[in-house]
């Protein structure tokens, strides 16, 4: 047990001391050795086969899996393969070859092996690494080196040449501890496509004497951690105690710095700055990071300095941007809402948490459950639509999906619902903007679907960037106190947005700093996400009774209530083999298609969908046909490129039979267009051409004339939606437009796909295609789920959680709006039609429906009804119809209510001539409304009844609901 508390250590110093050519003289007797395998995974114990008269190493383990690296087969002139020096001894031979190949990389390098103490005892050894590179392809390996934590080798960790076989490099390393990677990496010396090759490694790894047999604290206990290193279970440490009374006898514990450093979030960023961070962390300053990296030993390095290096050892909580998928990328949430199927979102948000806490990131920063009504604000694509009863429906499964019955599972992750809150009503549809929000209207429309992720159990929240009433959302007392925590009683934290509470300075709501501290914190915002606004200021605040000792209590009580339960003081640590096995498994990509298929809205067929097996000649023409970029939306998880593109995966479905002539014709975007770095700051995107070097309208045209159908892939490009990517004009980017048009002017059947992570409007695709599907954002499995639709493998059933105008000029345009006193006027002088050109709900499926004159059965008492319908499919295949339950309330005296309000659904499949009699029932929650004060009320009164396709589609029904007693 702890005898002693470490120092702080040092960072660690690399020196290089020599390089011999005659391996067998450099070792001592006893010296260590690690043998490095080309198939060694994390956690092996390397050096530890005893046919190879090798020392246990203990001391040292693997912290990564070998990267760029791979097993190369022996060569004639290298039949040696591995070379292992057993201690003092001759080599031994060993199978197989540790290569690498950085085809094309110029001086850069490649990571061979990498390892870490596991005993706190080692600070300090020697290194020998044997480079016996046989020289397969001559003068590839410019040379050896060490690095440290990541960073580049720097002087004097500089690169040690290697130039011929089987020479040993000696470094030294001091100052090491078990927070630190080391990294053996080789330097490639040219960019011409060179085969590098390294014949095998091997370390010699020699323990500092002087550091034989101290006792340093061992954390890890049988089924406890002794986190404060006091030798003796603490109730916070007990992981039978109950969570409420842990986190008071942690608290009681707490210095006030180590408390405010609880409500601090950090960044990372670059590696070799990481460091800087380390000194904060063991003084447990830093409670959560936005974890960028997907490395599960990088963070557990990170961790164990929290851990084992700070007074309490109280574990980091690591975050991260999760939005629609990990590894596996499903479509973007307004596609997945689209589903109208809440269990999809909380399928695939299983799998993403899945995928996220195997990386050891035990939060994420979904779901949003901001009310979409702008297609001009590119955050719409995070959105579930426009609708609270779908929105909230969805939310609340994606909440369940990340977190199941109980976060701290393996494969569960704490969700955060944001933004907290109006911030998708931002003026102008810009974001960041202010947002101007009645209270009506803020508790009937934007409150809904966050009030459903906290019944779902939600653990945390993220207060959003826009004002409400001239009162920033980070220090809006209204939102975060009286309504979350005093009305609906959440007992998670809240977190600022990024920068969102130093931003309180530039809104002219505070002073400086440590006003906006004072002002977030008073209002209810227990997390500052990288102002550092809290950490400098809030002791100060505190001293001057600005802010009470019992506010910050409260905040890191909040906090620590969410690391208990994510099981983090249980399980600080990530199993680092386990990363691999749980991405992407082939049940996840099946999932991902199923997603596509069920997101993507059918918005018109003339009779060309599905493709008939008689078409032979398929072009398929547009900037999306064979990308692998652009469907996958604006948060692109861990993947940053997608197979199959949907040429790819047509190509395979197609009969045998049929040609599939692919055509770019034009790039998606031609705009010099800008990208924002994590630091906030603009700088031109250098990924998008600033000139169409594609424009290749003619072999379009071409290609579209010698076909029998036309497949269109267009859309908007992925960097012009999400966050701070609004948009003026809601038309296809770059010459995708004359694209359209050229090719719709052959006159040949033009089935459009559109890729989107809003509406657009689109007055020629919709009038000149045969057919139209909306696909969004689709993600990794675009491809094969598009390919199934078009095939008719599967048939469409998405309908639109967000209505498409039919001009900008048009937006905000939702179908919840008001009657108004003058219904149906307030025209616009210049557009004849003031409708949606597709309203919220609509879709076509394969087949056809149809829908009986909605019947509503009065209760014995009069106090609720059942509102019922038939629907026959009249079609000739099997389809899913979605009907939609809307419903009006004609008189309202605590303020108007819309004119149609969704507030029920199903997903019902019939077979051609089958009929399905479907009830929803009227009780009060169906019909109610939210009050000025957050009430729940239903008012007696008359009532219009809709089971409908979609909005303003069908007739209502009357229902009359009698007074209460
Ligand atoms: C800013 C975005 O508004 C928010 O959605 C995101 O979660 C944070 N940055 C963290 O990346």
């Amino acid at each position: 047990m702890a005898e002693t508390t470490p120092a702080a250590p040092p960072t660690p110093v690399v020196t290089f001391d020599s390089q011999v050519t005659n391996p067998s003289g450099s070792q001592a007797p006893g010296d260590q050795y690690i043998f490095f395998a080309a198939n060694a995974k994390p956690g092996d114990k390397w050096g530890e086969d005893p046919a190879m008269n090798l020392v246990k190493l203990t001391d040292f383990s693997v912290s990564a899996p070998l990267a760029n690296s791979q097993l190369m087969p022996p060569e004639a002139n290298n039949p040696a393969g591995v070379k292992v020096i057993a201690p003092g001894g001759a080599p031994v031979v060993a199978t197989g070859l540790l290569g690498c190949n950085r085809s094309g990389d110029d001086k850069k390098y490649a990571d061979m092996a990498t390892f870490r103490i596991t005993n706190p005892a080692v600070t300090s050894f020697s290194i020998w690494v044997l480079d016996s590179t046989t020289k397969v392809r001559a003068n590839v390996n410019e040379g050896l080196a060490i690095r440290v934590n990541g960073c580049a080798p720097v002087a004097p960790c500089a690169t040690v040449k290697t130039d011929s076989a089987n020479e040993f490099s000696k470094f030294t390393i001091t100052g090491a501890s078990i927070s630190d990677v080391f990294t053996v990496a080789v330097l490639s010396s040219d960019g011409n496509g060179a085969h590098r090759t390294l014949a095998g490694l091997t370390f010699s790894v020699i323990p500092d004497p002087s550091m034989a047999g101290k006792k340093f604290p061992v954390i890890e206990q049988q089924g406890w951690n002794d986190l404060n290193k006091n030798a003796k279970k603490d109730v916070y440490e007990d992981p039978y105690q109950p969570v409420e009374k842990r986190v008071e006898n942690l608290l009681k514990q707490m210095t006030l710095e180590e408390k405010l450093g609880q409500l601090n979030q950090l960044v990372t960023g670059d590696r070799k700055n990481d460091q800087a961070l380390f000194p904060l962390m063991r003084r447990g300053e830093v409670s959560s990071y936005i974890w960028g990296r997907g490395v599960p030993a990088d963070r557990n390095q990170f961790q164990r300095i929290a851990v084992q290096e700070s007074r309490l050892g109280i574990p980091i909580l690591f975050g991260m941007d999760i939005i629609h998928g990990a590894t596996t990328l499903f479509p973007i949430a307004l596609g997945l809402s689209c589903s109208f199927d809440p269990e999809l979102l909380e399928r695939a948000q299983t799998v993403a948490a899945r995928e996220t806490r195997a990386e050891g990131v035990e939060w994420v920063f979904a779901p949003m459950c901001d009310l979409a009504r702008d297609p001009r604000w590119g955050r719409v694509a995070e959105t579930c639509g426009e609708d609270p009863y779908l929105s909230s429906l969805c939310n609340a499964a994606q909440v369940r999906g990340f977190q199941g019955t109980n976060p701290a599972a393996p494969d569960r992750v704490a969700a955060c619902l944001k933004h907290y809150v109006g911030y998708s009503a931002v003026t102008g549809g810009r974001d960041y903007n202010d947002s101007e929000i009645t209270e009506w209207t803020l508790r009937n429309a934007h409150l809904p679907s966050f009030d459903a992720g906290v019944k779902a159990g939600a653990l945390t929240i993220m207060s959003s960037f826009n004002a409400i009433d001239g009162i920033p959302a980070a220090a809006n007392h209204h939102a975060m106190t009286e309504i979350l925590r005093d009305e609906w009683k959440f007992k998670g934290f809240v977190v600022s947005d990024w920068l969102a509470v130093e931003q309180l300075v530039n809104w002219g709501y505070a002073k400086d700093k440590a006003d906006a501290a004072r002002l977030a914190i008073n209002a209810g915002n227990d997390m500052d996400m990288k102002s550092e606004a809290y950490v400098p200021n809030l002791a100060a605040e505190i001293k001057a009774g600005r802010v009470s000792l019992a506010t910050v209590d409260e905040a890191v009580r909040r906090v620590l209530r969410v690391k208990f339960q994510v099981g983090l003081f249980e399980r600080p640590y990530v199993d680092e083999s386990a990363y691999k096995a749980a991405q992407k498994k082939p049940e996840d990509i099946a999932l991902a298609r199923e997603c596509v298929t069920k997101s993507t809205v059918l918005l018109k067929n003339t009779g060309i969908l599905p493709l008939s097996k008689e078409l032979k000649k398929i072009a398929l023409i547009g900037p999306v046909g064979d990308d692998h970029r652009e469907i996958l939306g604006c948060w692109t998880g861990r993947t940053s490129w997608s197979k199959p593109t949907l040429a790819s995966a047509l190509k395979e479905a197609l009969p045998t039979d049929a040609t599939l002539t692919v055509v770019k014709g034009c790039a998606i975007n031609t705009v010099p267009t800008t990208k924002t770095l994590q630091d906030g700051k603009i700088v031109p995107d250098e990924s998008v051409p600033p000139t169409d070097a594609d424009l290749k309208i003619d072999e379009a045209v071409a290609a579209a004339k010698d076909a029998d159908v036309v497949i269109m892939a267009v859309g908007e490009t992925k960097g012009f939606t999400g966050e701070n990517a609004s948009r003026a004009f809601l038309t296809l980017t770059g010459n995708q437009q004359a694209l359209f048009d050229a090719v719709a002017a052959t006159g040949k059947p033009v089935v459009t796909i559109v890729f989107s992570g809003r509406p657009l409007a689109l007055p020629e695709v919709w009038e000149k295609s045969a057919a139209v599907f909306y696909a969004w954002q689709p993600g990794g499995e675009a491809g094969s789920g598009l390919a199934d639709l078009l095939l008719g493998n599967v048939a469409p059933s998405a309908r639109l959680s967000m209505s498409v105008p039919r001009h900008v000029g048009q937006v905000p345009i939702y179908y919840n709006y008001y009657n108004t006193g003058r219904p149906r006027s307030g025209q616009y002088r210049d557009m004849k039609d003031m409708d949606a050109k597709f309203w919220f709900g609509y879709g076509l499926t394969y087949t056809t429906f149809e829908y009986s004159p909605v019947k509503i059965t009065p209760a014995a008492n009069g106090k609720s009804a059942e509102a019922t319908v038939t629907i026959t499919n009249t079609g000739k295949r099997e389809g899913i119809e979605v009907p939609q339950l809307y419903i009006r309330q004609l008189v309202c005296h605590e303020g108007a209510r819309p004119k149609q309000e969704l507030r029920g659904f199903k997903r019902v499949k019939l077979q051609p001539g089958e009929k399905a009699d479907l009830s929803f029932p009227l009780t009060g929650d169906v019909l109610g409304y939210i009050d000025r004060k957050g009430n729940p009320r239903v008012d007696a009164g008359d009532y219009e009844i809709w089971i409908a396709p979609s909005a303003h589609a069908g007739t209502p029904a009357a229902f009359n609901l009698t007074p209460r007693d």
